[in-house]
């Protein structure tokens, strides 16, 4: 999307602008500091990842604060800062539907953003849409995940980052983009 748009990048340690999604104060601040803008992506968030019968509640945390509310502040802070015509788009990943061992924190976390984005779209004002991208594991990401996710064979994250492009250039709302 880069050559038809300006693209501002922002996260913890290497974006343009500094934010942390866990922090709603870092979230304003961002906003603040970008004035209005024309799309929102996000393809932030951390989930632990370990066997369910021995996940903590902290452990739960992880997905809950960063991963799930942080996107909602996210969307929430971000869809006061569209311009007209604007629109989020989140990321969450194909474990909504198609679990896997030591996953069960993330298809948590996933379920909730993919309805989260669903209802949100009947909110937002007319014309502001959102939608969510849900990728299986990235052909990329195989060495770290490949063992978790046997019988996948992944896929490329220029494939990905075409449903990205469908979200912000397209006209759908309230939409989840499995890429599989
Ligand atoms: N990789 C996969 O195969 C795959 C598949 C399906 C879904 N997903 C989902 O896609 C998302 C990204 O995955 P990834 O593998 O690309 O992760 P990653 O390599 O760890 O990248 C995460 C990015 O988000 C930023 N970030 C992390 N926590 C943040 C926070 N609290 N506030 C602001 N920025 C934050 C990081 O930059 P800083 O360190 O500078 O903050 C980094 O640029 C995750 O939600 C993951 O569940 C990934």
């Amino acid at each position: 999307m880069k050559p038809r748009h300006e693209v501002v990048t922002a996260s913890r340690i290497r974006g343009d602008h500094k934010v942390d999604l866990t922090d709603l104060q870092s979230i304003r601040t961002l906003f603040e500091q970008l004035g209005k803008v024309d799309a929102i992506v996000s393809t932030a968030g951390n989930v632990h990842f370990g066997p369910l019968l021995e996940m903590t509640p902290e452990q739960h945390h992880v997905g809950l604060s960063d991963k799930l509310m942080g996107q909602v502040n996210l969307t929430l802070e971000g869809a006061k800062h569209l311009n007209p015509g604007g629109s989020v788009t989140l990321v969450a990943g194909t474990l909504s539907k198609d679990p896997i061992r030591f996953g069960a924190s993330a298809s948590l976390v996933n379920s909730a953003i993919e309805g989260f984005v669903r209802a949100a779209a009947i909110e937002f004002p007319p014309g502001i849409r959102i939608n969510v991208v849900s990728p299986t594991v990235l052909r990329e990401s195989m060495d770290t995940y490949g063992a978790y996710f046997r019988g996948s064979e992944g896929v490329l994250a220029k494939r990905v980052a075409l449903a990205f492009s469908k979200s912000v250039e397209g006209a759908q709302t309230g939409q989840v983009y499995f890429v599989e």
